[in-house]
């Protein structure tokens, strides 16, 4: 995606009479808006009955929206299927764990397994390029809506039939199955993988297996229905990139899979303005979105300019929130801001969700800020050509965080975003930006690698983290990593499977402490911080002890442990250390200290550097709701302001400085 910053939102025209169409048009003009998305919910309209079809009001829609110069990422409808076509193939709706069969009447209700699904979904895809694939104001196809979003899982007969066969593709034989299974235990062994159930009601825990390879099957099975759409619209017009839009850490599919398959990622962050660490919680979600697919643009395609509807309380973002926030995706990367959606429905399950024109149009102050901020990013175009570039990576895997919060653990309330932000919160308060990546991908460009609670690790990617640090690298490794192979079978002797050398101790049993239980740890010099959550059971290894547990039952043992292996070196942390303590630890690599004009400029201040070949672009965010001042010694020219600064930046909250230098000196 070049050129402009992407600006825009969800357009459902076919909400509005015709007449507002033309209002509509003026008013994303006035707002700066280049993309809307259409159609995304339209099939109803598109197709009202079976093979009977209507597409004169979507020509006309996407007339209006080129004439103005408005690009169309154009939707396929197959997120909310028409209510003929589950009353007449009732197989269509997809059924829950205990039997029961979800109804039409909201949206994602469809199986997609079920072949009557399937091939209605291609047929309404096939007709609507036939329609208007040529049109040229489409610039992108967004295909479906946020796959599994309401029904991630369905367990009907469709699904147990394509689950064999799955399972007989992946094991060759009933014997493989029951090996990776473990099926001696509980008398669980298959004679033939007709037996074999999708994990339906069950008096106590399904067999771990049979679940994770659920959840690989389902992400599998959206992805084949998507590759469907794909193909359909690649041979229509195969110079239009195609997107799917994505929500962060959305544990049921596999982004990373999803990501590759894709021209432009892109994501919905509707991160609660409410949590205090939202900031750091939305940056997270931007930080994994831009690293899904590292060779390819992503941007956002749904946040709400004020507002959700669908929590129990839905707390507005304040004056200036929506701009900052909206610059934290710039600033990470994003290649487009979209909304949902642009104007307010007046009737739905959606009609008091906030909207780029609210029920009381422009008189509205979200108004003011959403032409406010168009127009602002229609300037930027300076930004071209760069990109961010992470000094430090964050190792994840989906098939991990499954195996990981599969139940029956030691600690059944070890969540992997837990995990993952208790390690990059740090990062977000230093300014310094991560990667996400995989555990099979090449490292060697960063300096620190963290891995958060790797509990799941097949021995060659195990093997290939254990290289990266040979080869010089840092790793950080957190406590619960190594433990079972792909098919969650446990490695044997001290925890850590092929993650061992850089674990430093022999993790002989681990022991999650009691709730609301904090201990010490004290450190060589005779400091002190503290750690909670969970301690290893450690004996000494190779590796040098930094900091021993110094209360509680598990005193005297490992808590942090320094590996030195070939020409680099690992932290191990056996238990989950207090923001103290792991500061301490992060002080030992440069690439972890960050910016230090933002530690001391105080809390909420964020920091992120775009580089191209000629300039850096320091985007400076101001969360918080004071003023914060940065010492800046080196200048710079700040852009949203237009002027050259001196040595300090002063931001009013909620404010945001994007500051640009040459790369071979200070600002120009
Ligand atoms: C999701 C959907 C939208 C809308 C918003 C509301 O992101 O894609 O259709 O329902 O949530 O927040």
């Amino acid at each position: 995606m070049t050129g402009r910053i992407r600006y825009g939102g969800d357009y459902n025209p076919e909400q509005w009479p015709s007449e507002v169409w033309d209002e509509d048009v003026r008013l994303m003009v006035q707002a700066g808006v280049n993309l809307v998305t259409v159609g995304v919910f339209s099939w109803a309209q598109l197709e009202p009955a079976e093979r009977t079809y209507s597409f004169a009001w979507l020509h006309e829609v996407l007339d209006l929206l080129g004439d103005a110069g408005i690009g169309v990422d154009l939707a396929t409808p197959t997120a909310s299927p028409p209510p003929w076509l589950s009353a007449r193939y009732p197989d269509v709706l997809p059924v829950d764990a205990r039997g029961a069969r979800y109804s039409h009447g909201s949206r994602q209700h469809f199986c997609v397994c079920s072949a009557s699904y399937r091939a209605r979904a291609r047929r309404v895809v096939e007709r609507l390029v036939s329609e208007v694939a040529n049109h040229p104001a489409i610039e992108m196809w967004h295909v479906h809506n946020e796959y599994g979003c309401h029904v991630p899982y369905c367990y009907c007969d469709n699904h147990a039939q394509a689950f064999r066969a799955w399972l007989q593709r992946r094991y060759g034989s009933v014997d493989e199955l029951n090996e990776a299974w473990g099926t001696t235990f509980w008398s669980q062994r298959y004679g033939e993988f007709a037996e074999v159930l999708p994990p339906r009601l069950t008096p106590t825990f399904v067999n771990p297996g049979q679940e994770l390879d659920y959840k690989r099957f389902s992400n599998d099975a959206f992805l084949e229905e998507f590759f469907e759409e794909r193909q359909i619209l690649r041979t229509a017009r195969p110079d239009i990139p195609v997107t799917t839009n994505f929500m962060g850490f959305f544990k049921p599919l596999d982004y990373f899979a999803w990501a590759s398959e894709l021209d432009v990622v892109s994501t919905d962050n509707y991160a609660d303005p409410a949590d205090p660490d939202a900031m750091m919680l939305s940056a997270m979600h931007y930080d994994l979105v831009r690293s899904l697919n590292k060779d390819a643009a992503w941007m956002v395609m749904e946040q709400t300019p004020l507002r959700v509807n669908w929590r129990r309380h839905n707390s507005p973002k304040v004056p200036g929130q929506m701009r900052a926030m909206s610059y934290q995706a710039v600033a990470r990367g994003a290649a487009g801001v979209l909304f949902f959606q642009w104007r307010a429905s007046r009737s739905g399950a959606e009609k008091f969700h906030s909207a780029m024109v609210s029920h009381s149009g422009v008189a509205s102050p979200v108004w003011a800020e959403v032409a406010g901020l168009g127009r602002e990013l229609d300037g930027l175009g300076t930004l071209e050509g760069s990109g961010v570039d992470a000094r430090v990576a964050m190792v994840f895997s989906w098939a991990n965080w499954w195996a990981l919060e599969a139940p029956a653990k030691p600690a059944n309330d070890l969540s992997m975003t837990d995990q993952l932000s208790w390690m990059y919160r740090p990062l977000f308060g230093r300014g310094a930006t991560v990667d996400f990546c995989r555990p099979d991908e090449r490292l060697d460009r960063y300096e620190v690698v963290l891995v958060p609670s790797l509990y799941l690790v097949t021995e060659e990617d195990g093997a290939k983290l254990v290289s990266y640090v040979e080869r010089g690298g840092t790793a950080v490794v957190s406590f619960w990593s190594g433990i079972v192979d792909e098919r969650d079978v446990v490695y044997l002797g001290p925890y850590g499977g092929p993650l061992r050398p850089l674990i430093g101790c022999d993790v002989v049993d681990v022991a999650p402490l009691p709730e609301g239980m904090t201990i010490e740890v004290e450190w060589e010099d005779g400091t002190r911080t503290g750690a909670s959550f969970w301690a290893d059971v450690a004996t000494e290894g190779t590796g040098h002890v930094l900091a021993r547990v110094a209360s509680g039952p598990w005193a005297g043992r490992p808590a942090v442990v320094e590996a030195r292996v070939g020409q680099g070196r690992a932290y191990y942390l056996a238990c989950r250390l207090d923001a103290a303590g792991l500061a301490r630890v992060y002080d030992l690599a440069p690439a972890l200290s960050g910016e230090p004009a933002v530690h001391r400029a105080g809390p909420g201040v964020e920091r992120v550097v775009r580089t191209s070949a000629d300039h850096t672009y320091e985007f400076l965010i101001n969360h918080s709701e004071e003023e914060r001042v940065l010492d800046i010694a080196s200048g710079g020219f700040e852009l949203l302001a237009g002027k050259q600064l001196g040595s300090r930046v002063a931001l009013a909250p909620m404010d945001v400085a994007i500051v640009r230098r040459d790369r071979a000196g200070p600002g120009d």
